[in-house]
């Protein structure tokens, strides 16, 4: 009989389960895509039920290929849950725990206008007390919003998963998650009475917000579950990628290549820019991070757009050509995120001729991928020596050699996809006593730059020059 921590991660595209051992072993995994829906420009639904029944369905599938005879063999005994979601995206749901509204994906930009007459006072008090910036992808203003159509509880992906897996008797969240709804203070580590006043969120709407290693309630009539196993640890995914990848000290990066992207580095101390609480355990850990908003989405809507099945066909058509030759993508479907920050820029696609082909369209959305990776890594003092990448198109060997072509600097790709997973799963572990470090001896795969300094420069000056023609601020 094996003992296995069973890891959730709950991500915008699918939700995704791994039964992982005390020494990071997948004895069997699960996933199931989410729905989500475009109503209005700018807008990005998903529904709770949809997020809930998609986490069982991959809960399911994971636990059958872990069953005797299946890939782990022998049964599994879950000693504990490890979660993993996706960020700022919101849930309400009333006191009988039915979702009232849709979930307002963190991509959903419907707030914008209302953001955007907030006071500067607002924006200030935001950035001294989290780190962040007003911005319609964080919680607080969708919070409003759905407030202000139903008195309902209020949380992000995290809490309302522990309320469905605790059988609707828990309202927690844990505090990275927290850390990124504008509302929690890091100077305090408590939720800030003058940003709830700032926002009109009652704190009465709000989970509880506990340390991610500190128990978040136990099982109880999950499809498939027993009763009574403890969910252990919680981390917000981003975050759960960096414990994963093992970037605990300063000076280590990573990226994570999901539906947008974030690169993520530790600082030693809350700095009221452009800092996110990491993860709270006996201390809180913070870290440095750029969000940007379209990288896989962005490789999804080119597909599409080729008509190609899927983004592994993408990237088999982006690797016929040897480059763009001058053209850029620029996916600002949703604005510009870091270091940009223009939510009312607009995609563009310049620098084509009468010789560009699909080939080349869908080699620019490659670069724009890496592109905007670079745009955050050259804001970091004293730059970067190796990224670590993580996350769904790290599988891709084009899309890495394009990153450390870009960079100028070696990437090291993690050699498994399911990162997040693993890092709350060692998280977990670590809490249930065990000793881990899974990350030190993870293999990766290596990509040395080739671009000459020279090329680079160019290139890097002709997205640059691109990303200029979609700005509005
Ligand atoms: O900040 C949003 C992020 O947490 C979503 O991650 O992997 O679902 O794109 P992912």
């Amino acid at each position: 009989m094996h003992q296995a921590v069973l890891a959730i991660d709950q991500g915008t595209t699918n939700s995704k389960a791994a039964l992982i051992t005390a020494d990071g072993a997948i004895l069997g995994t699960g996933s199931h895509p989410v729905r989500i829906s475009h109503p209005r420009p700018g807008w990005v639904e998903q529904d709770a039920e949809d997020v809930w029944q998609s986490t069982l369905n991959a809960i399911t599938t994971c636990l059958h290929t872990t069953a005797p005879g299946g890939a782990g063999g022998g049964g599994v005994e879950i000693v504990g849950i490890a979660l993993s979601t996706q960020r700022e995206s919101v849930v309400g749901w009333d006191r009988s725990g039915r979702p009232v509204g849709p979930v307002l994906g963190w991509q959903d930009v419907r707030t914008s206008s209302w953001c955007a007459q907030l006071p500067a006072a607002v924006d200030e008090l935001v950035r001294r007390r989290t780190g962040l910036r007003v911005d319609a992808m964080f919680s607080a203003p969708k919070m409003r919003w759905l407030l202000d159509r139903s008195d309902a509880y209020v949380g992000t992906v995290d809490s309302w998963l522990i309320h469905r897996l605790t059988g609707r008797r828990e309202h927690l969240t844990e505090a990275g998650n927290a850390s990124r709804t504008l509302l929690y203070d890091l100077t305090t580590l408590d939720w800030s009475a003058e940003l709830l006043d700032a926002f009109g969120v009652p704190r009465s709407a709000l989970a509880e917000v506990r340390p991610s290693d500190a128990g978040f309630g136990s099982t109880k009539d999950v499809p498939g579950l027993p009763d009574g196993i403890p969910i252990v640890a919680v981390l917000a995914d981003s975050h759960a990628a960096m414990y994963g990848q093992g970037c605990t000290r300063t000076g280590m990066v990573k990226a994570t290549y999901g539906t947008g992207s974030s690169v993520m580095t530790p600082v030693a101390e809350f700095v009221p820019s452009g800092c996110t609480l990491a993860w709270q355990t006996d201390r809180p850990v913070y870290a440095l991070e750029g969000n940007i908003v379209s990288s896989g989405a962005a490789l999804a809507w080119t597909a599409d757009l080729l008509g190609l099945p899927d983004v592994g066909a993408l990237m088999e058509l982006a690797a016929t050509v040897a480059a763009a030759e001058g053209v850029v993508l620029v996916p600002a479907f949703a604005g510009l995120g870091a270091p940009h920050w223009d939510r009312e820029a607009r995609a563009a696609l310049t620098g084509m001729s009468s010789s560009t082909t699909r080939a080349h369209l869908a080699r620019a959305a490659v670069d724009a991928v890496a592109h905007q990776i670079c745009d955050i890594t050259d804001t970091i003092p004293g730059g970067l020596s190796t990224l670590r990448a993580d996350g769904g198109a790290t599988i891709s060997d084009l899309l890495m050699q394009t990153q450390a072509d870009l960079l100028g600097r070696p990437v090291q790709a993690a050699d498994v996809p399911e990162i997040s997973a693993l890092g709350a799963a060692e998280l977990a572990w670590s809490t249930l006593g065990a000793t881990t470090g899974w990350s030190k001896t993870r293999t990766y795969r290596r990509f040395e730059p080739h671009l000459t300094p020279e090329a680079r420069t160019d290139r890097r000056a002709g997205w640059s020059a691109a990303v200029t023609t979609t700005r509005t601020a």
